[in-house]
């Protein structure tokens, strides 16, 4: 059995009393590579602050690791999020006058329990393992749309976060540098990594194992599909088009 890292019991969320989120029940389990999908404006997007503790909720309650989070003071609520969780948006939100290096740097150093050791040399050995080798040492400006993501990525994962939460990760990448930033993903979800990714790209969501079909603020559907790099590609992204189809997408 999988252990439920995130549960959501009756998650609602009203923007001036227009309901966006619809009293979601979701769990999100260790290891897994979930998708959330969904048209726009569906909701995707405050799921996942609802349950990353960006946001507050305006109904049902949040756990993670079994310990409700929907309650925690700001300040606390921040602690959490830098030491165990890890953001990747559409923008890098990169510090502008930081290098990469800096950047992903500045993450560890705020991670006060975890006590990162040697965070510039993990830093440094991440930035390697995410491809990101010659231009660490830019800043933002000087480097492209797919390294800045890819650093992105790396600032993350440095204090090994639980979970993962991506928000249309490769929104902003062109069709080659969005191919490498979910293969980077895959990569760490195959080395035990969870993720949970907000997408409404069909080739960004085969590297789920589970996907999530979201509608006027309610979970409709789920696919589960083996772990990526199991079945051919072709297979893989026919079976999620079919599914999509048959959820009138
Ligand atoms: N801060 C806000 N104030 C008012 N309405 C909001 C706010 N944030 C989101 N909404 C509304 O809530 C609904 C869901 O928005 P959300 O951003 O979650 O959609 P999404 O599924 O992520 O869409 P997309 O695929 O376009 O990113 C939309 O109708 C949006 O206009
Ligand atoms: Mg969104």
């Amino acid at each position: 059995m999988k252990k439920v890292l995130i549960k959501g019991k009756g998650i609602c969320k009203s923007f001036s009393g227009v309901q966006v989120l619809d009293h979601v029940d979701i769990d999100i389990f260790e290891g897994d590579f979930t998708v959330i999908m969904g048209a726009s404006g569906a909701g995707k997007s405050t799921l996942l602050y609802a349950l990353s503790g960006m946001d507050d909720i305006t109904g049902g309650d949040v756990e993670f690791k079994e310990k409700k989070i929907s309650n925690l003071q700001e300040n606390k609520m921040a602690q959490l999020r830098a030491e165990e969780f890890g953001f990747v948006f559409q923008q890098t939100h990169l510090v502008s006058n930081l290098t990469l290096l800096e950047n992903v740097a500045v993450a560890g150093y705020a991670c006060r329990t975890k006590n990162i050791k040697n965070v510039r040399e993990r830093a440094v050995q991440i930035l390697s393992q995410m491809h990101v080798n010659r231009a660490k040492e830019r800043l933002p400006h000087q480097v492209s749309g797919g390294e800045a993501q890819r650093a992105a990525i790396a600032r993350a994962v440095i204090n090994h976060p639980a979970l993962i939460f991506a928000d249309e990760p490769t929104g902003a990448l062109n069709k080659a540098n969005s191919e490498e930033v979910l293969e980077l993903m895959t990569e760490l979800n195959r080395n035990g990594q969870s993720i949970l990714m907000v997408t409404h790209d069909i080739r960004s969501a085969v590297h789920g194992n589970r996907i999530l079909y979201l509608e006027d603020g309610k979970i409709l559907e789920e696919l589960d599909l083996n772990v990526y790099g199991e079945d051919d590609r072709k297979t893989r992204e026919t079976k999620v088009s079919d599914w999509l189809s048959s959820l009138r997408w």
